[in-house]
């Protein structure tokens, strides 16, 4: 498709709220506090934060460039910029679309399941019971499905009709249901050591090369940096925006939503004695302690609970729309599809891949491990390079919209240099992390074969 007949945001508040649409989901709410309490609390967010001014605000600068230059989605756009050699990053990208709603889109499933069930009946006695029953099998498949329609029907509504206006309306509802559950955790009794645990960081944890890998693939998640998400938003901007101002309003946003995550999760968690569970860090530790915290509180509790779970269900819309519209977008420019049968044809295969996801919590981990954790690092990694090294004039682009140039030539030189040396030790890290998880899944089939 050529530029001139492409779609775009009708206003620029449109794609900030749209990007941070995409960045705040299930990342922020249900990933940071489980991988804050994994990494031991504070000094997690410490680095996290490192990681996120540090390194995630140049790469989504990078993506910015790419995808306003090019105006095109991921395939396109690394074929336009780079030549064919690049092109491979751009499947990577729409693969990495692919696998990570797949099951994004299973947890997303969860999170309507307990919006409803706040909502009609009241949270189980025995959550943990309840967590098994809920997130593998055939219902957890029937809220994969639901959720998946809801995204598909959003995002064949376009940019315009679908995309921008959802998150129009999404997102201030969003801050605003965090910002109040993070007000009413203040006074829960008890809730200094949870504010402790997360807040004051553990010398002994400092520096540690695990924190670090962790702490990036957590800001890569959560910012949606590594797989073209943000490239592909940009490239429906205008040339006169003003890109390096977006990007941090959008990670500041981003941060900002986490951060409150945590000061609602560790509070409640730590008021009821709930934290040996969330030490054990599995992937349901959200959906385990809050629910029983929330019943702990009585009927208050249970509005408390239906407000967090419709928040976390929001918030995981507008990132699963964004997922989807990488994979819509490329079929849309490189084989000239409909946005209703891209939406609609492209939803249900990844809707299909999400089944096992949906019968087996391990295969989710082993997912998200791969394609949340690996190819982020990865995609980040290979944008840097082709950013900092590759690209014609990536100065120039962010120059229109945006007058310091000294800024700019500051943020290219650490795309060249430093962001580039950060993402080897990490993807150093993050391969050896995988290949320890994809080590048991072979040694687990084995056992089970033999
Ligand atoms: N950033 C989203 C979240 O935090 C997830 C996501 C990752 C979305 C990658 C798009 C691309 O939930």
């Amino acid at each position: 498709m050529e530029a001139r007949d492409r779609e775009g945001w009708g206003t620029r508040s449109g794609f900030i709220l749209a990007a941070i649409g995409s960045a705040v989901g299930l990342g922020n709410m249900w990933r940071f506090p489980y991988v804050t309490a994994e990494n031991g609390g504070a000094a997690f967010v410490f680095f996290y934060i490192l990681m996120v001014l540090l390194v995630g605000v140049p790469v989504m600068l990078a993506e910015f460039t790419i995808g306003r230059r090019t105006r095109l989605s991921p395939i396109g756009a690394m074929l336009k910029a780079g030549g064919r050699a690049w092109m491979p990053l751009g499947y990577l990208f729409v693969a990495t679309g692919f696998l990570i709603l797949s099951y994004y889109s299973v947890i997303a499933g969860w999170t309507m399941r307990y919006t409803l069930e706040a909502a009609l009946g009241g949270f189980s006695t025995t959550p943990a019971e309840y967590f098994s029953a809920a997130s593998e099998g055939t219902s957890a498949v029937i809220y994969h499905l639901a959720f998946m329609g809801i995204t598909i029907a959003v995002v064949a509504g376009g940019i315009k009709m679908g995309i921008e206006r959802a998150s129009l309306v999404l997102m201030p509802l969003l801050f605003l249901l965090v910002m109040g559950l993070a007000i009413w955790a203040i006074f829960l009794p008890g809730a200094e050591a949870g504010y402790s645990f997360y807040l004051r960081p553990n010398p002994q944890r400092l520096f540690s090369l695990e924190t670090l890998g962790a702490a990036a693939g957590q800001a890569f998640f959560s910012l949606s940096l590594g797989m073209g998400a943000m490239l592909t938003y940009a490239s429906y901007l205008s040339k006169q925006e003003d890109l390096p101002s977006a990007g941090v309003t959008i990670a500041g946003s981003d941060f900002l939503v986490a951060f409150l995550a945590g000061m609602v999760v560790f509070p409640v968690i730590f008021a009821l004695g709930l934290s040996d569970e969330i030490g054990e860090s599995t992937i349901g530790a959200l959906f385990i302690s809050l629910p029983r915290a929330f019943t702990a509180m009585g009927d208050g509790g249970r509005i408390i609970g239906l407000i967090f779970f419709s928040a976390l269900f929001v918030g995981a819309l507008t990132s699963g729309i964004s997922l989807l519209e990488v994979v819509v977008s490329s079929l849309i420019d490189t084989w000239q599809l409909p946005r209703a049968t891209a939406a609609l044809g492209a939803g249900l295969v990844i809707t299909l891949i999400g089944v096992p996801s949906a019968y087996s919590t391990n295969v989710l981990a082993i997912f998200d491990q791969v394609a949340g954790n690996l190819f982020l690092v990865f995609g980040a990694f290979a944008l840097t390079i082709f950013v900092g090294w590759r690209m014609d004039y990536p100065v120039t682009e962010l120059q229109q919209g945006f007058r310091s140039e000294g800024l700019l030539r500051g943020w290219h030189f650490t795309l060249k240099f430093f962001v580039p040396i950060i993402l080897a030790v990490v993807l150093y890290q993050v391969g050896k992390d995988t290949t320890l998880v994809l080590y048991q899944v072979v040694k687990d089939i084995l056992a089970l074969v033999f």
